[in-house]
């Protein structure tokens, strides 16, 4: 099983079938090139299939709830199918936001200060609750109003709504270029981006044209001895060693422990793991 409501149960053929507490669903994965393991009456059991051809869309077998909670390394996480095939989770991070509490609890206990950490593409606020739930002071920026507010709402559903964190709407560029002017620094930094998004105000967030400006103004607002930085992508051709060469090369020569590898997707013992995207991750060691 993997950790908490989320499992991998299979996939192959160019699809995933997980289940997300009560729901299942099937959707496509197109890194599994293998066959699938459980017969066609199993996959059949899902309770929604999201396709991507012909535009994209979902089917119905059993109607979903409009939204449902779930629990994931401790953490809980309201979903709702969107109308691009997401739920408002990417469980390939649940290692990731394991090692932000634990190295967030690490920093505290060696600190005065609490940590200061900056969620980057925040997305739904899986890093924005591992690190308030370790009593980090959160920084979390997002282009989507509507994200943002899905995110406040996951962290009131953790009894966190008295956690200290700001909420950004903003384009994550120009978001880094006024922190920079302001003088103002993180000892955290951790990003998700988009292989293409755009900011609130239509500005073209392109992955392979944009990161190295992205990790070179994160560098720009890192305290003097800053805790750790954590890139992940979904992007294709954008491999552990791809971001961690473009990690290493942004943050400059850094004793610490770098770290790279790939997302899973993650199932009970004889599921196959699925990639799914990659990291890479320095921290300061002592
Ligand atoms: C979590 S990231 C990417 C997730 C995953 N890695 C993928 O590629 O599907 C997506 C988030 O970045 C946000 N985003 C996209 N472009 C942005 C920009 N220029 N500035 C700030 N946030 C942006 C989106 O609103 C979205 O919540």
């Amino acid at each position: 099983m993997g950790s908490g409501d989320y499992a991998l149960l299979d996939s192959g053929g160019g699809r995933k079938l997980e289940r997300f507490g009560p729901v299942v669903l099937d959707r496509p994965a197109a890194q599994a090139v293998w066959r699938p393991s459980l017969s066609p009456e199993e996959w059949a059991r899902a309770d929604a299939v999201f396709d991507r051809e012909g535009g994209h869309h979902w089917a119905y077998r059993r109607p979903l709830p409009e939204s449902w909670v779930i629990e994931i390394e401790g953490l809980k996480f309201r979903l709702s199918a969107t109308d691009f095939g997401h739920l408002g989770i990417f469980p390939e991070q649940q290692d990731q936001w394991r090692w932000i509490r634990a190295e967030v609890q690490r920093a505290r206990r060696a600190g005065s200060r609490p940590v200061r950490l900056l969620n980057l593409f925040a997305y739904s606020g899986g890093a924005t609750l591992a690190a308030a739930s370790a009593q980090a002071e959160v920084c979390h920026v997002d282009a989507s109003r509507g994200m943002v507010e899905w995110a406040r709402a996951n962290l009131a559903l953790n009894g966190l709504e008295h956690a200290t964190v700001r909420w950004i709407v903003e384009d994550v560029h120009k978001f880094l270029r006024r922190e920079e002017r302001r003088g103002r620094q993180y000892d955290a930094i951790v990003l998700d981006p988009p292989s293409f998004g755009r900011g609130p105000s239509g500005e073209v967030y392109k992955i392979e044209r944009d990161l190295m400006v992205t990790l070179e103004l994160c560098r720009a607002v890192l305290s003097e001895s800053p805790w750790l930085v954590l890139l992940t992508a979904h992007t294709p051709g954008l491999s552990p060693w791809v971001l961690q060469n473009a990690l290493r090369q942004s943050l400059g020569a850094r004793e610490g422990r770098w770290e790279c590898g790939e997302m899973l997707l993650r199932g009970r013992e004889g599921v196959y793991p699925l990639p799914n995207g990659s990291w890479a991750r320095w921290s300061r060691t002592e």
